[in-house]
Formats: C-alpha cells, structure tokens, sequence
C-alpha cells in the first residue's frame, strides 16, 4: 500500500544532529545546526528566563486554550522588538500580529495565507539560503525561485545582479528577505543597499517577507531590524517573520511570531482575522508555557534589559570566536583568505570548504558542518577552536 511513498533521505541540518549525538569521537565538535552553546560547549538557560519560570508560580497549573493569535503579551513583544515600542505604524494599529510555533511556523502560516490571497505569487529566495524556506513555500503550494545573491569569488553579495533581477520581477512576487544574519553565509546588505534595494521592491510592488532569526545576533537589536523598519517608513506591505529560539535560547518551546503590516487599520483587521483562520486549520493556537515566558521576559523592563545584555554577551562570545579562528588559522594556513570570519555577521560563517573537504572533517576528526560550507560559530569555544583550526589546516592543505 504504502510502496509508492518515497523515501526520505533527512534534513541536511537536523540530519547532522542525529549523526553527531551517535558519534563516539570524544573531540568531536558539533558547527552543524545554528544552535548558541556557551564557552563550555552548554546550552544555555538565559538568567531573565529562569527569573520568568520562577514568576510562572504554579508550573503545573491548569493548561486552558490559549487564542488561535497567541497570547496579547506575546504578541506586543514580537512587535515592539520588530519595529520599535513607540513606532507609529503600531499606535495607527496597522500591524496583524500573531504568536506562532517558531519562526518555522511563521513562514508557514505566512505562505499559506499568500497562497490563499495571492495565488499568482512567485516566491523568491537568496541563492543561497536556508533550505527550509524553499520546502516551506514550495510545501504550501508556491512555486519557489531563486534570486542572485552570494558571490562566492569574492564573499560579497552580487548586489548589481540582485538589483537587476529584482527589476524583472512581476507585481505580487514575494521576495523573502534575511535582514540580518543571512543564514547560511553570513553576508548581510548594507544599509545603502537595503534602501536601494527597497526602492526596487517599491517600484515593482513586490512583497517583501523579511525572516528574522537571529535579532540581536549581528549589530543590536535596533540596527538588526534597519531593513523592517526601512520598509514600513517607505509605506510598504509587508511580512516579518521572527523566531525567539536563538535569542532567548528557548529553541524547543518554539516561539515566535508574524507580523503583517498593511496600509490601513481595517485591511489589518482582515488580515489578523485571516490569519487566525490560517492557525485554526493547522494547529488551532498555539502553546502556551514558552509564550508566557516571551511574555514576561519581552515586558518587564528590568528582565528585558536584562535580556538585551544576556544576548549581547551571546553576540559577542561568537565575535570573539571568529577573530580568534581567523588569527589561528592564518599562521597555520598562510596564503589563504580568512577576512570572511570577521567581516561576516550571527552565528553563520560561509567557510568556502568544498563538501569533500566538510565531509572530512566530519569522519576523521568529528568535526560537523552543513555540507555547504556553512559552519556555526557558536559552537566554538576555547576548548575545541585549536582543534577545529587544526583540522580546518588539514583539510585545506590537500
Ligand atoms: C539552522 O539553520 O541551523 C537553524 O535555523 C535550525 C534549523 O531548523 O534548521
């Protein structure tokens, strides 16, 4: 009966998880998924996060349904972090908010509803990206495209063809946009860029969904969000979807949110109703325990500052793993370019390995990276960097 289902080969990220917990290499070291360990290789709990499980004074308390949008404080919090607490475009209520099941379920709800309401729409994604953009629109029904974006001659983004392709694009293509800590190269837009970029995204009238992951990961949280709030200065339509993962290290209560911002009061009623539709037919609403504590944490003024520095501390251990990689593997590999580790932005570093050199590193030393190149800099620390260096020396040298 069931002969004809194709089989499943596994995710090229998640997949690495499951091989590098079977692997018995007492050195090895996990660059895989974009998940933040400490300088002791640990998965951090966030102090402001175990404060919020502390004021959640009864954890086993009744477990109501919560609305299909999520929880109110929830959803302020995605939209005060997104476009600034006292922006105009919230006080005019322009903006349809929902809590969501990680940034994943975001996407997903997003495509979805542009499938509903804009069934002509192309969706198009940086070349490269994260590969779950691609199997998420392509998975509501969209047909997914591919715009110029990293150069990998130079490590730049080929900004001159980005533009020019962009100027082919049809009204109501959809161009989803990384505005910070592109995943996976690390290569993000300037802020010149984002502004010439989004003149183009305005004349065309095309539809901008900017995914943000890793706010607060590159710059701060301001600079991080420049491009949303670029575009709803512009007056432009316009989807965000967040995901508090990284940067509340909450990555299994799958937290997020998605953020519609229209051009009127009203056309964001329809959306928000819409939108709670979108939930009802594929999950309902969404759990509770890691909204309350995005509630807490996001709207205590004391635990929100307090989070800020926590992911500023996260920011910049990362920074500080890059420049130490850099200078390590300069003397070990002279010749070789390795400005990229620092100039690149988050958690992700295009290394440039070829996938037989990435594949190496992972059966003779241990060493998991995405087979494209991309490696996870939050998995280095102090312990493991001359290890990795050594290896990445190695590999590089054949
Ligand atoms: C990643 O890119 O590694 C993370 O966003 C985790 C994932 O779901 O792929």
């Amino acid at each position: 009966m069931f002969e004809r289902v194709d089989f499943y080969a596994g995710d090229p990220i998640l997949g690495l998880m499951v091989e590098y917990a079977n692997d018995s290499n007492p050195n090895k070291v996990n660059l895989g998924v974009g998940v933040y360990y400490d300088e002791n290789n640990v998965l951090p709990v966030l102090e402001c996060v175990k404060t919020a499980e502390q004021r959640i004074a009864d954890p086993i308390s009744a477990r109501p349904y919560l609305p299909m949008e999520g929880l109110p404080g929830h959803r302020k919090a995605c939209q005060d972090l997104l476009f600034g607490k006292d922006a105009q475009v919230l006080q005019d209520k322009r903006v349809a908010t929902i809590a969501t099941i990680g940034g994943s379920g975001a996407l997903k709800v997003g495509a979805d509803f542009i499938n509903a309401w804009f069934p002509q729409a192309k969706c198009y994604v940086s070349d490269p990206t994260w590969g779950n953009h691609i199997s998420i629109f392509e998975g509501s029904g969209i047909e997914v495209g591919k715009y110029p974006y990293y150069d990998k001659a130079t490590g730049t983004v080929k900004f001159d063809e980005l533009i020019a392709f962009f100027n082919t694009l049809n009204k109501d293509d959809v161009v989803l946009l990384h505005p910070c800590c592109h995943n996976p190269t690390g290569v993000d837009l300037t802020q010149a860029q984002w502004d010439e970029l989004l003149q183009v995204v305005q004349q065309r009238e095309l539809i901008p969904f900017m995914d943000i992951a890793y706010q607060g990961f590159g710059e701060d949280m301001d600079s991080d969000a420049y491009a949303i709030r670029k575009a709803v200065d512009m007056g432009l339509p316009l989807f965000v979807s967040n995901s508090f993962s990284k940067n509340l290290s909450l990555y299994g209560e799958r937290v997020g949110g998605l953020s519609v911002v229209c051009p009127t009061e009203e056309e964001a009623e329809r959306v928000f109703g819409q939108l709670k539709f979108t939930v009802r037919r594929i999950y309902s609403s969404p759990p509770s325990h890691g909204g309350r504590v995005v509630d807490i944490v996001m709207n205590d003024e004391a635990l929100h500052k307090q989070w800020v520095g926590e992911v500023y501390g996260m920011r910049d251990r990362i920074k500080a793993m890059r420049l130490k990689l850099k200078s390590v593997l300069e003397t070990k590999v002279p010749g070789r370019n390795f400005d990229y580790l620092t100039t690149q932005n988050g958690m992700f570093s295009f290394t440039g390995l070829t996938p037989e050199q990435v594949e190496r590193l992972k059966t003779e030393f241990g060493i998991y990276m995405v087979s494209n190149s991309r490696m996870c800099v939050a998995g280095l620390n102090g312990n493991n960097i001359d290890y990795v260096a050594n290896a990445m020396a190695e590999v590089l040298k054949d």
